[in-house]
């Protein structure tokens, strides 16, 4: 999920030149909105509060946010409980269910899951239901990046 954000920083994101992103993003730092706090969400979202960017994580499930909002998570990564208490304490990382926080937010990463079906595609709804719900909340000026893993090309 990360190749969004990863071209934005590395090589430049939707053909711009890396002083064309910085003069896109200068000046916007009222925060991030991580959509989807599960594995990724968590992951990206403490490591962007830990390098200062005030970050909200939405998710739908409410023990998520909960679990957040009290400095905790479950995702089985080294050092992650750390980061996630330490910037809940310091107020650089909170969780809601309420998608109208995206207003304040000048960037919205989406990072909702894609399980795969039966047949090995992506199961989308996840994905087009957090769309909609950003959708609703977005004004001029919002940089929205997301990504989801697909499953490989194989070329024969
Ligand atoms: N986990 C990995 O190692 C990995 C690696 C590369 C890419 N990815 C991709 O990153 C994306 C996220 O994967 P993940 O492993 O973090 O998934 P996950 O299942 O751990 O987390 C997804 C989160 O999204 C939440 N969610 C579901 N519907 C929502 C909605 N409408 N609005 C807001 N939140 C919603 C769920 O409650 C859950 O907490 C997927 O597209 C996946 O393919 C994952």
């Amino acid at each position: 999920m990360t190749e969004g954000l990863g071209s934005a920083m590395g090589e430049g994101a939707f053909g711009r030149s890396d002083a064309e992103i910085d003069l896109l993003v200068r000046g916007k730092r009222s925060g991030i909105a991580v959509v989807g706090f599960g594995y990724i969400g968590t992951v990206l979202g403490a490591v962007l509060a830990d390098r200062g960017w005030p970050v909200t994580g939405i998710d739908v499930k409410q023990t998520v946010v909960d679990e957040i909002n009290l400095g905790k998570t479950t995702v089985p990564e080294p050092r992650l409980n750390e980061l996630v208490a330490n910037n809940v304490r310091v107020g650089r990382l909170c969780a809601t269910t309420d998608f109208g926080v995206i207003a304040d937010n000048d960037f919205v990463i989406v990072t909702v899951g894609t399980p795969l079906g039966p047949d090995f595609e992506p199961i989308v709804d996840d994905i087009k239901a957090a769309a909609r719900a950003v959708g609703e909340h977005l004004h001029k000026g919002h940089l929205v990046s997301g990504g989801t893993a697909r499953r490989p090309a194989v070329r024969g």
